[in-house]
């Protein structure tokens, strides 16, 4: 693992952002858990990527879908058929490869004479063999084919099956678009760099519904707006963004056009979110494999027909990820490592503390702590040097600390703390919640 993600991955546990899941049991493969400090920042990257699509567009409404579905929905989606990967395995060390990270082109490699990169061996690579990355589960007490079902492995069936029922309800017309945060489950084959890729995860989804034709304008539309949300919404640096065009063997079996947005992490530029222009493919299916008449009736022009679909979708786990790369810092100068959020995602926006244990200090601190726990995730600490508790939520990014100190019992102002610059200001008690929201936009 590179030395920047294992240093990450170390910071995540030790102040209780991300665990490896079950690891009493030694843990379990590719699956994470989320800690307080975890939860609080996952929770606030995907509250703005639900105020963003839902309440700034008043087009676009929102939906909470089964993960559980019909399975004649991946029939439909081309998920059973189409969504696998190429498997290989070594025989002498059984070191097992998605057959594509070998090798670019999987179907004239002659597989005989490819080296494991584990072992050293050539010759005892297995020719490729397709793997569904489904999860199947089965409903009912009486397993068996006709008891099959799957855990989604993207959210956006689930919306399409509802469009017209939602359509129907909230009178949407054409463009509209209903958005999705949900968990999905993938059988990935290789699983590697901490939160990248994982069995289940956490999409945030958005699918688009436009006239043929208008399809083109859209995506560039959602193309635009979905890369700025990472500088604009969660602060991430603009030169570690990119987009990647797939190239036609690239495309999912689903796509026409198919945008990456990618972030340079650590282990090199990798997507967290993909932008897509799925036609009429999905609606078209789900009318084939459903019976149902799924059109759309434009009273503007007085036709029927079945909306192309743009589609956003981005990985929320994988955004969370790209957020922790680029707010760690190392600061040499002051022996410190600060996690540099933007104070309107940190998982904890101001920690107050007593300067000592007595003097009626902590009290003070604890009105203060009152005043601002209804606006925001707040902490108190009164346990150690100063130094030592800002240190603590650096670590933690923290944007900003309060001291209560004799001072403050004489005219109620308090030292506000600036964790990046470690410049402090005297702030009035009734001045602190603005001074703390002139900072956080
Ligand atoms: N509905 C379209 C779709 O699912 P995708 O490119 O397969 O498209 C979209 O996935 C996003 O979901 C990716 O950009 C990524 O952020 C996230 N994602 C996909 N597989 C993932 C995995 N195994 N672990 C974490 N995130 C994943």
């Amino acid at each position: 693992m590179d030395k920047t993600i294992e240093k990450i991955v170390s910071l995540c546990k030790r102040r209780g952002f991300i665990f490896q899941s079950s690891e009493i049991y030694g843990g379990f493969g590719a699956v994470y858990d989320y800690g307080p400090l975890g939860i609080e920042l996952k929770n606030n990257i995907s509250q703005l990527w639900w105020q963003e699509m839902t309440h700034v567009h008043e087009n676009i409404v929102g939906l909470d879908s089964g993960i559980l579905m019909h399975p004649r929905t991946w029939e439909a989606s081309g998920h059973v058929s189409e969504f696998h990967d190429p498997l290989v395995d070594c025989k002498q060390c059984k070191a097992r490869y998605r057959a594509d990270e070998l090798t670019t082109n999987t179907e004239d490699t002659d597989w005989g004479q490819v080296i494991c990169p584990k072992c050293g061996t050539t010759g005892k690579m297995t020719s490729p063999r397709q793997f569904n990355l489904m999860f199947e589960t089965h409903v009912g007490p009486v397993e068996g084919s006709s008891s099959v079902a799957y855990l989604r492995p993207e959210t956006a069936q689930g919306i399409y099956v509802n469009y017209q029922l939602i359509q129907g309800a909230m009178r949407m017309k054409i463009p509209f678009g209903i958005a999705q945060i949900g968990k999905a489950f993938r059988n990935e084959i290789v699983a590697r760099n901490f939160i990248f890729r994982t069995r289940e995860f956490e999409q945030m989804e958005m699918q688009y519904f436009v006239r043929p034709g208008s399809d083109n304008n859209a995506m560039k539309e959602w193309k635009d707006k979905r890369f700025r949300f990472y500088p604009d919404s969660l602060g991430i640096d603009e030169d570690k963004l990119r987009f990647h065009e797939h190239g036609p063997d690239e495309l999912a079996h689903y796509a026409k056009e198919a945008w990456d947005i990618e972030y340079e992490f650590p282990f090199g530029w990798a997507e967290v979110e993909g932008v897509h222009n799925r036609t009429d493919f999905d609606l078209v299916r789900h009318e084939e494999f459903s019976g149902k008449n799924l059109k759309y009736f434009d009273q503007q022009i007085n036709e029927r027909f079945l909306p192309f679909i743009i589609e956003t979708s981005a990985g929320l786990n994988r955004t969370l990820l790209a957020v922790l790369v680029n707010a760690y810092w190392e600061d040499t100068e002051n022996d410190r490592t600060v996690m540099r959020f933007h104070p309107r995602i940190a998982p904890v926006k101001a920690v107050v503390c007593p300067l000592v244990k007595k003097d009626g200090l902590p009290e003070k601190a604890r009105n203060i702590v009152d005043l601002l726990k209804p606006r925001f995730k707040v902490l108190y600490d009164q346990q150690g040097s100063i130094g030592k508790r800002y240190y603590r939520q650096d670590e933690a990014g923290t944007p900003f600390g309060i001291t209560v100190d004799h001072q403050t019992i004489e005219d109620d102002t308090v030292t506000l703390r600036y964790r990046d610059t470690q410049h402090q200001d005297r702030v009035s008690i009734d001045k602190l919640l603005m001074a703390i929201d002139d900072n956080m936009t």
